[in-house]
């Protein structure tokens, strides 16, 4: 008898964005003439930049000739990138990093789901909340999060409140944890944070051996100056932190997929005995396990992102997501509605109307503007009477989704 992971049991019977898919479609088989306008999962409407189509063409062309095709790459990633995401996305905020500290991907969600798998199962993970969903799930898949309480919250997880009152900045945990998730830009609130304020995570990860988990995947949306972009912009930080980075919605690729993660050598764990023990080798051991690689055209089409046309474009691309959030901003404020978000990130998140909970705001949204968005209990307890709307819908939707919800609602 094949017995089942029972932890997976213990997960919401789907994933958000796929819940809210299945509704979705339930919605237009009984409502099949609603022009529904998605501003749900953060998912981009913007085509692939002209400089990384042309590139990738080109290396569908070398993989088609003898001379040049190619087989397996590097599982880690091709060097032609990964110097090309040093010296364009890390030198210029004085971060150096060695070659074999960046490890391309297939996504930032891949690799923030799956770095868990080096830690030992009796560590104690923190997380904001709200939360995006992959960090807890797959701690809960690993069986590491104990049992779900009355508050549909994990026993052993440490969660860090993130309310008007904070700022939505998630305090210091209370209680010495191991592994902490952060991610800034944050999804789904939409908040950074300064300087001084991540530093104190990095003091207090050196402090207590913890280490940070920093999901950066939002940082070309920072506008103001003297938010930082990287962790490793803050002293110490080598020592306690990993951080994920993505080209999905920074340049198109969410069905591209390209993503990376950088593992400085100085981050380590401790065995049982107190030992130390690198986690770079750890996740190279596990990369070449489980992963082959991302394809050759499609790293070639990362690497155009940093060309000087491809650079032009993507900035296009970003200032036309980041004029969605400021219609969105603006135009919910107008109405009445209470925001946050959508200054440094491509999201907004709003406060429900007369303290409607977020599934019924939701459905509400969904029938009456037919419009979709993301309930924030979606992103835990924390969520609850919040909602989430993307700027990375068209100029169009944008604009025609904030009208409906001024004037249907
Ligand atoms: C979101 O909507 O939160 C994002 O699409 C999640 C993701 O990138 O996986």
């Amino acid at each position: 008898m094949a017995h089942v992971n029972e932890d997976y049991l213990k997960l919401p019977g789907s994933y958000l964005f796929s819940e809210i898919a299945r509704r979705v479609t339930q919605f237009k088989i009984e409502n099949p003439q609603a022009d529904i306008i998605k501003l749900g999962i953060g998912d981009v409407t913007r085509p692939l930049p002209q400089a990384v189509v042309e590139a990738m063409k080109g290396a569908v062309e070398e993989m088609g000739r003898q001379e040049t095709f190619r087989g397996y790459g590097p599982e880690q990633g091709y060097d032609f990138l990964i110097k090309k995401i040093i010296e364009n996305d890390f030198l210029p905020r004085g971060v150096e990093l060695a070659l074999d500290e960046v490890f391309v991907s297939d996504g930032a969600k891949t690799d923030t789901g799956n770095f868990q798998e080096l830690f030992a199962q009796d560590n104690i993970l923190a997380v904001s909340d709200p939360v995006y969903p992959v960090y807890v799930d797959s701690n809960v898949m690993a069986g590491r999060t104990g049992p779900v309480n009355q508050n549909k919250q994990f026993d052993k997880i440490v969660y860090l409140p993130c309310t008007e009152e904070n700022g939505m900045k998630p305090p210091l945990p209370q209680t010495r944890v191991d592994m902490i998730y952060l991610c800034f830009p944050n999804n789904p609130t939409g908040m950074t944070l300064s300087k001084e304020e991540l530093k104190k995570w990095v003091d207090y990860a050196k402090e207590n051996r913890s280490i940070i988990l920093f999901d950066a995947a939002y940082e070309a949306f920072i506008r103001e100056e003297g938010v930082p972009h990287s962790i490793f912009e803050i002293e110490g930080a080598r020592e306690v932190a990993v951080e994920f980075r993505s080209f999905s919605k920074t340049a198109g690729f969410t069905g591209t997929r390209c993503a990376y993660t950088i593992v400085p050598k100085e981050v380590k764990a401790y065995d049982a005995k107190g030992k130390a023990y690198s986690l770079n080798p750890l996740w190279l051991r596990r990369q070449t396990t489980k992963f082959n690689g991302v394809s050759y055209p499609v790293q070639v089409g990362a690497a155009a992102v940093f060309s000087p046309e491809g650079q032009k474009q993507i900035k296009e691309i970003i200032n036309y997501y980041m004029e969605n959030a400021r219609i969105i901003r603006e135009g919910l404020k107008n109405a009445g509605y209470q925001v946050f978000g959508g200054i440094n990130a491509p999201y907004i998140w709003l406060k429900t109307p007369g303290n409607m909970g977020s599934w019924e705001f939701f459905d509400k949204l969904m029938k009456e503007a037919n419009v979709i968005g993301t309930p924030g209990a979606g992103f835990g307890a924390g969520g609850e009477g919040y909602f989430r709307l993307t700027a990375f819908g068209t100029r169009e939707n944008t604009e025609k989704a904030i009208e409906r919800i001024r004037t249907k609602l």
